[in-house]
């Protein structure tokens, strides 16, 4: 079995083949980059560029893989959550290609995509475990307790976290994406430097998250201490960040050690949080799954990937056109598909 993803939700066009080895056959993604001097995506933009690389992308992908559209077993392509014009991009395509070739059409949820990406580094992950998933627009910890029964025990109550660091980048004048932006200029801080102190959240007993109160009070220290750097503002933003991040999942993860951990979404590529969690790890005697770097941050592979697992598990797509979704809680996934 092997599966095309097309994701265009945001500013990656990225398409993959993925076999039902979980092998990568052939990828390509193309990060915008013309966002960039805007500050964050703009999403007229963003749609067009996504009509002009898929078709190309799609040819390159089965070249490389020496695949004609008949040997694939379908075509998976993000319908949601993710901007609405950028999502239409790939959904049409998707439905023209599937008429055209007459494969069959599988529609995919981003997060389900990102949760379901450690896979890519142990293939042999399952079910319970924890997932942690952390992107531009979402900040979940949800229990998945088989497919497609997803538990959600915190969530974010106001900005995602990825959204934090791009909030931050934007005020530090670090550049976008924010979180690469923010991790390289705390590198640059040298040891023993003294670094502003900034607070980290925390609201429990429940196990959501908060950035909003990081955010603005980031804005009012740069203001009142210019003798700081962007580095050290950068160095001990990511610190909070990352620490308000992990005290739900610490929480709730020691008090069910026997859950394994996995992470995925863009904020996953962190190496502060993935060395915490590693070392929690170790600690509690437990797992921890970390997405490799490079599918972290949105691709084509993840969305083959959740495609494979969707025809595994012998769901099948009933509309053509297939509707798109800019708003869609992962947590619907289970009432509408099961
Ligand atoms: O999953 P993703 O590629 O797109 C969405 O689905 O939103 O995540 C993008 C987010 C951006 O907010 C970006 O700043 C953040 O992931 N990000 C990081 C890092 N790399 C990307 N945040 C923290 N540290 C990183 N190394
Ligand atoms: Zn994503």
């Amino acid at each position: 079995m092997i599966v095309l993803g097309i994701e265009t939700s945001c500013d990656e066009t990225a398409v993959a083949l993925v076999d039902d080895s979980y092998n990568i056959l052939a990828q390509r993604l193309t990060r915008q980059i013309e966002h960039e001097r805007w500050g964050g995506v703009v999403p007229e933009t963003a749609s067009r560029a996504h009509l002009e690389l898929l078709d190309t992308a799609i040819r390159y992908v089965l070249l490389d893989a020496s695949l004609i559209p008949a040997q694939l077993s379908g075509i998976a392509v993000t319908t949601g959550p993710g901007l609405a014009g950028a999502l239409w991009v790939g959904a049409a395509f998707a439905d023209g290609f599937s008429l055209a070739s007459g494969v069959p059409i599988i529609p995919v949820h981003h997060l389900e995509a990102h949760l379901w990406s450690a896979l890519f580094v142990d293939k042999t992950i399952a079910t319970p475990f924890l997932a942690l998933l952390v992107s531009g627009g979402h900040t979940l910890l949800i229990r998945v307790n088989a497919y497609r029964n997803y538990e959600i025990i915190g969530t974010t109550r106001d900005d995602a976290a990825g959204e934090a660091f791009d909030k931050a980048a934007r005020l530090l004048e670090l550049g976008f994406p924010g979180g690469p932006a923010i991790a390289n200029a705390a590198h640059r801080v040298k040891k023993n430097q003294r670094l502003p102190k900034l607070p980290i959240a925390d609201l429990s007993p429940s196990f959501d998250f908060s950035f909003s109160g990081l955010k603005s009070a980031l804005k009012r220290a740069v203001d009142g201490h210019p003798e700081f750097s962007p580095e050290a503002w950068a160095a001990s933003f990511e610190t909070a960040a990352i620490e308000s991040l992990l005290k739900p999942v610490m929480r709730y993860w020691q008090a069910n050690p026997k859950l394994p951990l996995i992470i995925g979404g863009g904020v996953a590529a962190n190496q502060l949080l993935r060395k915490r969690l590693t070392e929690t790890a170790e600690k509690l005697k437990t797992r921890f799954f970390a997405t490799p770097i490079e599918y972290c941050t949105d691709n084509g592979a993840m969305i083959a990937l959740a495609g494979v697992l969707s025809l595994e598990h012998g769901f099948q797509n009933s509309e053509q056109p297939v509707t798109i979704h800019p708003r869609f809680p992962i947590s619907q996934l289970t009432a509408h598909d099961s």
